[in-house]
């Protein structure tokens, strides 16, 4: 289980999020950026969120804590915008909740480094949960602290979204072209290496079983719940085997790692001062 907390304050709506995330204060004393059971996106993407999340933790890789939080509608009455008031409106029960990284900046590629180790194990892990979100347009990473942080993994596991084709799905390659890290040289080989026998059935089964059975019920052609979460175990289990042969790039992976503007890095020369010995500063002298 995931920790539950209560909603104690609604803070501010987050508008660089598509589906409107907000930041609230919880009963924990913790602060954290919420995600909606109401948003228009949908349910499905909240157990992306906790099934992905939770095992990118596992596999090392830093994502931020994921809790349950219930939320009381009531507490964004002074809420001017129409948008989220309906928003918390039709999201009244269990909802996401990622701790919010304060001070934390979005990646860019020009002003942070990745190392070619690291970027190759964020797109292998990519590439396993059919990441279709953390492109050089939407990174969904943050720097906080000197280090990268894994955000936004609602966009992912696609066959989930028609189960009959799921194994069909699953089996298809992953394109890293437009991948926010491709340029850092990805090392995709090592990854897989270290990573894909950590992928077990154990493990998979273990962050399924996370997902609030709220947000899994009445899902067509599932008796149960537990049915459910297994279907989520198996399309992830057969990817990790050798999903590594088949991430593409459309261009070679570039091994030098992009490089910011001189005007970022170059020393600061001296403002030129006006020559003394000129004829008009002479002039000037005579007068
Ligand atoms: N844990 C966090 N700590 C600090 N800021 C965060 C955190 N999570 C998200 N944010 C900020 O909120 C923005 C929106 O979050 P997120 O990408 O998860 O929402 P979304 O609605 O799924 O967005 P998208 O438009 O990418 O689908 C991020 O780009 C980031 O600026
Ligand atoms: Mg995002």
């Amino acid at each position: 289980m995931l920790t539950e907390v209560t909603a104690t304050r609604y803070v501010t709506p987050l508008r660089e999020g598509g589906s409107l995330p907000g930041i609230v204060e919880a009963d924990d004393l913790g602060t954290y950026v919420m995600k909606f059971t109401g948003a228009g996106q949908g349910r499905k993407t909240l157990v992306a969120e906790v099934i992905c999340g939770e095992l990118g933790r596992r596999l090392g890789l830093r994502v931020p804590e994921l809790v349950t939080i219930q939320l009381d509608p009531v507490i964004g009455l002074s809420e001017p915008d129409q948008e989220v008031q309906e928003l918390l409106k039709a999201s009244g029960g269990l909802n996401l909740g990622m701790d919010y990284l304060p001070g934390s900046l979005g990646f860019d590629p020009l002003a942070y480094q990745v190392d070619p180790a690291e970027a190759g194990k964020v797109v292998w892990f990519d590439a396993l949960i059919n990441n279709v979100d953390r492109s050089w347009r939407n990174p969904n990473m943050l720097v906080w602290h000197g280090d990268l942080w894994l955000i936004d993994h609602g966009a992912t596991m696609i066959w989930h979204h028609n189960w009959p084709g799921a194994a069909a799905s699953a089996a298809k390659p992953y394109n890293a072209s437009d991948h926010a890290l491709a340029p850092f040289g990805p090392d995709v080989a090592a990854a897989a290496a270290e990573l894909a026998p950590l992928v077990t059935e154990e493990l998979l089964t273990e962050v399924a079983a996370l997902v609030p059975c709220e947000w899994l019920v009445d899902e067509p052609g599932f008796d149960t719940t537990d049915a459910l979460r297994r279907a989520y175990v198996e399309p992830l289990l057969a990817r990790a085997a050798d999903i590594h042969e088949r991430i593409t790039f459309d261009t070679p992976v570039n091994t030098k790692a992009p490089q910011p503007p001189g005007w970022l890095t170059d020393p600061i020369k001296p403002w030129p001062h006006p020559t003394k010995n000129t004829e008009n500063s002479k002039k000037d002298d005579d007068r």
